[in-house]
């Protein structure tokens, strides 16, 4: 399941990203708060547990989320940023990580890092800015299904139709958010417009 936000303030943010003035600092903390709306909104029905609080009127019976079910895993570098921000929500989840690379020749992506603790029973949140030829997403779920999470969700900035439609047909069990839905990818499998690259945006390695 693919969804595209339609908030204006996600379309502002992510039109801030675009714009090659944006320095690094900036660019990493807007990124950190689209990972924060998109996450309110796949959050949107998650499973909850009763607890009674004490308030200022005497015990109230309520619900919270069972952040200890919830595991964090950001696709480095680029979506670095975006595990910030959902940890600021949400800092008693549990994070793994994984780190790809695309090939600057072929657009393959290879994994260079990867420690996942136990996903058993969990629900993953993959963080990953850029879904361009869909390469690296697709291959980071299949590498996390392999562990039997209870659910997959994966957030995202941008995409390319191409991309977006790949993982959908590779993987349609998955809940995609995605900020925006770009127009197509150049002949460099980069997202036209998007933003460029990144990781490099972001990290100052441009
Ligand atoms: C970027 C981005 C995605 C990937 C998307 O990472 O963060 O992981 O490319 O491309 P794809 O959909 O065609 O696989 P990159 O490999 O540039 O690494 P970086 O985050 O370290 O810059
Ligand atoms: N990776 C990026 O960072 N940007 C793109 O447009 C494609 C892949």
């Amino acid at each position: 399941m693919i969804l595209q936000s339609n908030n204006v303030l996600v379309k502002h943010l992510v039109n801030q990203l675009r714009n090659s003035k944006t320095k690094p600092a900036e660019f990493r903390a807007i990124i950190a708060q689209i990972a924060k709306l998109l996450c309110a909104q796949a959050l949107e029905n998650i499973h909850t547990f009763e607890k009674t609080i004490t308030t200022w009127h005497g015990p109230l019976k309520t619900h919270f989320i069972d952040e200890s079910k919830l595991v964090m895993i950001p696709i480095f570098r680029a979506g670095e940023p975006m595990l910030n921000g959902v940890l600021e929500l949400l800092p008693n989840s549990i994070g793994g990580f994984l780190a790809m690379k695309r090939d600057e020749e072929t657009a393959v992506s290879q994994i260079y890092y990867q420690r996942f603790p136990s996903l058993k029973d969990k629900t993953v949140i993959l963080l990953d800015p850029m879904v361009a030829t869909g390469g690296s997403l697709i291959d980071a779920i299949s590498l996390v299904k392999e562990q039997n999470p209870k659910e997959i969700i994966s957030l995202n900035i941008i995409g390319s139709p191409f991309g977006v439609d790949a993982v959908d047909t590779t993987h349609p069990d998955i809940q995609m958010y995605i900020a925006q839905i770009d127009d197509r990818l150049d002949e460099n499998k980069y997202i036209c417009p998007g933003l460029g690259d990144a990781g490099d945006r972001a990290f100052n390695t441009l």
